[in-house]
């Protein structure tokens, strides 16, 4: 396959070398999803570890993308809804987020959720984002607190806010002109120049269905995040998930057309496919398959009553809308109201985002699926 340049900057020399060094000691050859979790995560080196702004509304800030939260505290004010809902339901008083970024969202919750919270639990794979949540919230001294690993109980509430899309995914590529269409495993291997190469490797993994056609195919399998799922299983004991994450169900996901697959990578406001190019300076995403996650959850072997359950699926703008957004942005100055319908418009992230809820035990209704409900499309 063609090689693909890097020209690493002083920045980026230490992670590239660090990557080059892991797939050297591989045999040459590394899965997308550890390369994908070298690049954003090595300790100090990689995306999500370093002191670039990463998160905020403008490129002239030097961040590279905006998320709900740094768009508008109406987004957290208006999930608050439903997490006092979900928290008064299960008879909790935890909130557990996961993947808090700036800690916007943490603050814009425990302000509207006042008392209803004894303990807001952050877990981040980020150190220099802890330092910055820490910075942010200081206000909650005492009531916030910041776990590297999960007990071996949790009860309560949890929240993760493109988190599932900042997971580690494995690439699977059909070649159109094998016979058969053989499918393969896409990885990371090295050029002499030491530039990043993609290199396809026979494999026995399968997309979750069957994708119809002989043609090329490119796509990604979410085992890390099915893993996530299962490990949030195994320890809450008490209480509901709720995950908002760009990506379909899988029909959609696995579409024929839909043949180059969904990585992209975000770097001043910019989206672009190539994630081998400014390794460290740029984030790398996945689309989230939510049938998925749904399944991973509803399969997993959990005693009687301690299973989870889907208590429902749908977009971010019928979830926002239902949990009581116009209200709050009629009480905004325009430029508010401006930046929170971005929030649920159809081209922007309303349709695109979702929101996947599960709960421990029987389901009950939960307000943010009120209407326009998907659990039957997932
Ligand atoms: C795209 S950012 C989203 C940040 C924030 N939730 C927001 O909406 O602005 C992804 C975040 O997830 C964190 N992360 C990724 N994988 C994680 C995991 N397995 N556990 C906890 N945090 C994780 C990253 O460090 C980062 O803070």
């Amino acid at each position: 396959m063609q090689a693909v340049t890097t020209e690493p900057t002083s920045l980026t020399t230490a992670l590239h070398t660090h990557i080059v060094q892991a797939i050297q000691s591989a045999g040459g050859w590394i899965g997308f999803d550890r390369f994908l979790a070298l690049a954003l995560y090595t300790p100090g080196l990689g995306y999500y570890a370093g002191d670039l702004p990463k998160f905020g509304a403008m490129p002239q800030s030097g961040s590279d993308f905006v998320t709900a939260p740094e768009l508008t505290p109406l987004f957290g004010q208006t999930l608050a809804v439903q997490v006092a809902e979900a928290l008064a339901r299960t008879g909790t008083d935890e909130v557990w987020e996961f993947g808090a970024g700036s800690g916007a969202l943490a603050l814009q919750l425990l302000e509207a959720l006042g008392d209803a919270v004894r303990c807001y639990t952050i877990i981040d794979l980020s150190g220099t984002l802890r330092a910055r949540q820490q910075l942010l919230l200081t206000k909650y001294e005492g009531k916030v607190r910041w776990l590297h690993a999960l007990p071996e109980q949790m009860e309560g509430i949890i929240v993760g806010n493109e988190v599932l899309d900042a997971m580690p995914v494995q690439l699977l590529a059909r070649h159109g002109g094998d016979v058969d269409g053989r499918w393969h495993e896409r990885g990371v291997g090295v050029e002499a120049d030491g530039a990043f190469i993609w290199e396809d490797r026979p494999t026995d993994l399968r997309p979750p269905i069957d994708i119809e056609g002989p043609h090329d195919y490119l796509t990604e399998i979410h085992p890390q995040a099915q893993a996530f799922i299962h490990t949030l299983g195994d320890r809450l004991v008490r209480g509901a998930a709720f995950f908002i994450d760009y990506g379909f169900g899988e029909d959609e996901y696995y579409h024929p057309q839909r043949h180059m697959g969904t990585v992209m990578c975000h770097r001043a406001h910019q989206a672009d496919d190539n994630p081998l190019l400014d390794v460290g300076l740029k984030d790398i995403t996945a689309h989230v398959n939510f049938t998925a996650m749904a399944l991973a959850a509803q399969d997993q072997p959990l005693p009687a009553g301690q299973g989870w359950s889907v208590l429902g699926y749908t977009t971010q703008a019928h979830f926002l809308i239902n949990c009581g957004l116009p209200a709050k942005m009629e009480q905004q100055p325009l430029s508010g109201r401006t930046l929170a319908a971005k929030l649920i418009m159809e081209h922007e992230m309303g349709e695109f985002f979702k929101v996947l809820a599960l709960c421990k035990g029987e389901p009950w209704e939960a307000i943010g699926f009120a209407r326009g409900d998907r659990t039957h499309r997932l």
